[in-house]
């Protein structure tokens, strides 16, 4: 008899040793990126060979068979997912899987005002753009790069006029530097509707060395928040890397706080990560990686393809207690471009 793949609700889940089951998949599909952001890029990067990077078709399969084990949501990631070319193509490809019920990406916005139609059309269902400060000056000091924060702030409307709504954003808030405009966020979220995202500064091997001190904790944000604005607490959804708030006077919109290094969420952690060359990373905060690329271009069977992972994401690093303690604690072997967060 033909056995019958349940999407959605997998037979045979993929779940790692600690019981946690994957419901999450992150594909970066480039570690290209034309910012420079300074917690995130080194002063030199250095890009894979277009030949390391797993083909759309690979993707595919690959999104494929976890969808078949129970995976529902792929984010697309970077380096910018926007560098790698006709990244339409693939959306409107993992679009069509059944299995896939939600699909969307996290982008630095600078490509945006002109894909946002076609990837909307495609099949991307949200978009989350990375916009950490609010004040031209201080954004293209940050990213890198001049000339584009008004490009971006484009992007962001041309998103919502591309019909997603809401749109999320990512803003990574480092003491002295952009710690003064909390307000100024949670005011563009009243404004346009959309949800601001508060992340923990993180330690990953950036341009500039990690410090502690820099390190704004999602308690005083939502603490600066709260002497203007009252929030409720929304109730977290399970596996979510974010406690999300709400106004209480009902203004469209919303903030969250990302709290990965002072309260981090491992014990319900959902997600696996695939790198653009093919890695299997079952935790960002583990040096462990499973090289997938060698098995797939080998011509092995989906069976096979399935014990890989199976046999990766069984090893899932048990998680941080909290990584604020030590002043470095993670000896990184990638940094953020490569894994695409
Ligand atoms: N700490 C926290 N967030 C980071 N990001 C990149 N580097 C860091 C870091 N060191 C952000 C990106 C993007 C998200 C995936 O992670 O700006 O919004
Ligand atoms: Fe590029 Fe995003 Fe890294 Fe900034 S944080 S350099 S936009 S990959």
């Amino acid at each position: 008899m033909k056995s019958v793949v349940i999407y959605g609700k997998a037979e045979r889940p993929l779940v790692d040793s600690f019981g946690r089951v994957a419901k999450k998949l992150r594909i970066s599909v480039t570690d290209r990126c034309n910012f420079r952001c300074n917690f995130c890029m080194p002063s030199k990067p250095t890009w894979l060979p277009r030949g390391d990077l797993l083909t759309f078709e690979e993707l595919t399969r690959i999104a494929k068979l976890l969808s078949s084990m129970g995976v529902e949501n792929v984010r697309l990631t970077g380096g910018e997912p926007l560098m790698r070319r006709d990244l339409e193509v693939l959306v409107r490809m993992l679009a069509g899987l059944p299995g896939i019920r939600k699909l969307s990406m996290t982008t630095n916005g600078y490509f945006l005002a002109e894909r946002a139609p076609s990837l909307r059309r495609a099949g991307l269902q949200s978009v989350t753009v990375s916009l950490h400060s609010l004040k031209p000056e201080k954004y293209e000091g940050l990213i890198g790069v001049r000339g584009t924060f008004d490009r971006v702030m484009n992007g962001i409307r041309e998103a919502m006029r591309a019909g997603f709504d809401p749109i999320k954003i990512n803003v990574v808030i480092t003491r002295g530097c952009n710690d003064d405009e909390v307000l100024d966020f949670v005011e563009l979220a009243r404004r346009t509707g959309s949800y601001i995202r508060f992340i923990e500064y993180m330690p990953f091997d950036g341009n500039k060395p990690w410090d502690r001190r820099l390190l704004v904790s999602g308690k005083e944000i939502i603490e600066i928040i709260g002497k203007r604005y009252t929030l409720i607490e929304l109730p977290r959804e399970a596996g979510s890397t974010a406690k999300n708030f709400a106004f209480t006077d009902g203004v469209k919109g919303g903030v969250g706080i990302i709290t990965s290094m002072t309260e981090p969420f491992c014990s319900d952690c959902d997600r696996i990560r695939l790198t653009a060359d093919g890695k299997i990373v079952p935790c960002l905060f583990s040096k462990d990686e499973y090289d997938l690329r060698p098995l797939l271009r080998s011509g092995c069977s989906d069976e096979e393809v399935e014990a890989f992972i199976r046999a990766a994401f069984m090893r899932k690093f048990r998680g941080v207690e909290t990584l604020i303690k030590g002043v470095k604690p993670i000896n990184h072997i990638k940094p953020m471009y490569k894994i695409g967060g």
